[in-house]
C-alpha cells in the first residue's frame, strides 16, 4: 500500500507546519517524511526534547529516525543542506542513513543566491535563490542533484522509492503557504513553487494515495515581504510582539492582520483539507482581542468562545467534521 498524509499551510507560511509534522511523525507510523516544495527560503521551527531547532531543507521525520526525503518539487542549496546536517548532529539528532534527496531535484547555485539578493527586494524575497533556481528549472538550463558529486551518498530515485517496496506510508510536509502559492497566491508577492496538495503529487505520487490533508492556520494572519499587509492599529503590533512574529529564516518582522475567512475557505477547498489546526490561540488570549475578516469586513467577537464557535460553524459548511477542527495553544503539541 502506498499512502500519503499531507500537511499544507492555509495562509502565508509560518503557521506552525513544523509542529504538526513533528506531532504526526511521532504519533503515527510513517515510513517517510517528504518535503514536497520550496527551498531553504522555508524555516521550520521545531521544539524537540526541550531544544529549539530551525530547519530549512530537512523534513521533521529525521527527529524520530524516519526516512526524510527532499523531493523533486523542491530546489536544494547544497551548502545549506550540509550546514543543516551538521547543526542536527551537533544537537544530538542522528542523521546517518536517514536523509535522502530525489536525484531529479534542482540545485540552487551561488549565482541564483547572488541574483535573488539583488533583484528579490521588489517583492521582498528571502534572498535564498529560490525564484532564479525555479526559473532555470523551467527554462531547462538548471543543474540537478544527480550532477553534484558530493550529494551522491544521499540520492534516490523516487519511482523506485515509492513503488519498488510494498509499503510506503508518507507524511508530506509542505513549505510556505496558500497565500504564497505561485498560482493561487497574491501574485507577484508569491514564492516560485506549488504550495498546495497538488504540489505533493508532483513528487511522483498518485491522487488516490492521499488519505488525510492537515491544513494549518493561525488564529490571525502574518505575512513577510514587500507589500503592505498590516492595517493601522496598535493591536497588530501587540500580536506581533506577543506572537514573536519574526521570520525564522531572515529575522524580518512579520506583518499581522486578522484571519481572513475567504482566504481560509479557498485554501480548505482547493487543498481538499480533512483536518484543520488553528495555532496560537494563546496569543489572541494574551492580547485580549478576538476578530476575523469576513467578506472584507472586520467582525469582532466578545471572546474566545464566540470566535471559535463562528469558525467551527463556517468550516462545517465546507464539510469539515467538528472533531477534526483543533484549536492549539502549545508550542510543541496540538
Ligand atoms: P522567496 O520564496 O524567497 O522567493 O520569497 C517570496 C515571498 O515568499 C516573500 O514574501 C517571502 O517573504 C515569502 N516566503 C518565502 N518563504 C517563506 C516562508 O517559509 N515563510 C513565510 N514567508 C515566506
Ligand atoms: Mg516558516
Amino acid at each position: 500500500m502506498l499512502s500519503v498524509d499531507v500537511i499544507v499551510d492555509l495562509q502565508y507560511g509560518d503557521c506552525g507546519k513544523g509542529k504538526i509534522s513533528h506531532h504526526l511523525s511521532h504519533t503515527n507510523t510513517y515510513s517517510h517524511v517528504l518535503r514536497y516544495n520550496g527551498g531553504c527560503n522555508a524555516g521550520h521551527t521545531i521544539y524537540h526534547k526541550g531544544k529549539k531547532f530551525v530547519t530549512h531543507h530537512i523534513p521533521a521525520g529525521v527527529f524520530f529516525g524516519v526516512k526524510s526525503v527532499i523531493g523533486n518539487g523542491c530546489v536544494l542549496d547544497p551548502d545549506q543542506f550540509f550546514r543543516e546536517i551538521k547543526m542536527l548532529e551537533a544537537g544530538g539528532v542522528k542523521t546517518k542513513g536517514k536523509i535522502f534527496i530525489a536525484e531529479n531535484t534542482h540545485i540552487v547555485t551561488g549565482a541564483h543566491k547572488a541574483e535573488d539578493k539583488i533583484r528579490g527586494g521588489k517583492i521582498g524575497t528571502t534572498g535564498r535563490g529560490n525564484g532564479p533556481a525555479y526559473r532555470d528549472k523551467y527554462g531547462r538550463t538548471g543543474v540537478r542533484a544527480k550532477d553534484i558529486k558530493k550529494l551522491k551518498p544521499y540520492l534516490i530515485n523516487l519511482y523506485d522509492e515509492w513503488y519498488a517496496k510494498k509499503n510506503a506510508h508518507i507524511l508530506a510536509e509542505g513549505a510556505q503557504g496558500f497565500g504564497l502559492d505561485i498560482d493561487w497566491g497574491d501574485y507577484p508577492f508569491v514564492t516560485s513553487s506549488h504550495c498546495t496538495t497538488a504540489g505533493v503529487l508532483l513528487n511522483g505520487l498518485p491522487p488516490k494515495a492521499v488519505k488525510s490533508v492537515w491544513g494549518v492556520a493561525k488564529m490571525y494572519e502574518t505575512y513577510v515581504g514587500s507589500k503592505k499587509f498590516q492595517p493601522k492599529g496598535d493591536v497588530f503590533n501587540k500580536i506581533g510582539d506577543i506572537g514573536e512574529e519574526f521570520g525564522s529564516t531572515t529575522g524580518r518582522r512579520r506583518q499581522c492582520n486578522w484571519m481572513d475567512m475567504q482566504t481560509l475557505e479557498r485554501a480548505i477547498n482547493m487543498n481538499g483539507v480533512t483536518h484543520v489546526v488553528f495555532n496560537k490561540v494563546d496569543v489572541l488570549r494574551t492580547v485580549g482581542a478576538w476578530a476575523v475578516i469576513d467578506k472584507n469586513k472586520v467582525v469582532k467577537f466578545k471572546g474566545e468562545k464566540t470566535m471559535k464557535d463562528f469558525i467551527v460553524k463556517r468550516l462545517r459548511t465546507l464539510g469539515l467534521a467538528k472533531n477534526r477542527i483543533y484549536f492549539s495553544e502549545h508550542k510543541d503539541r496540538i
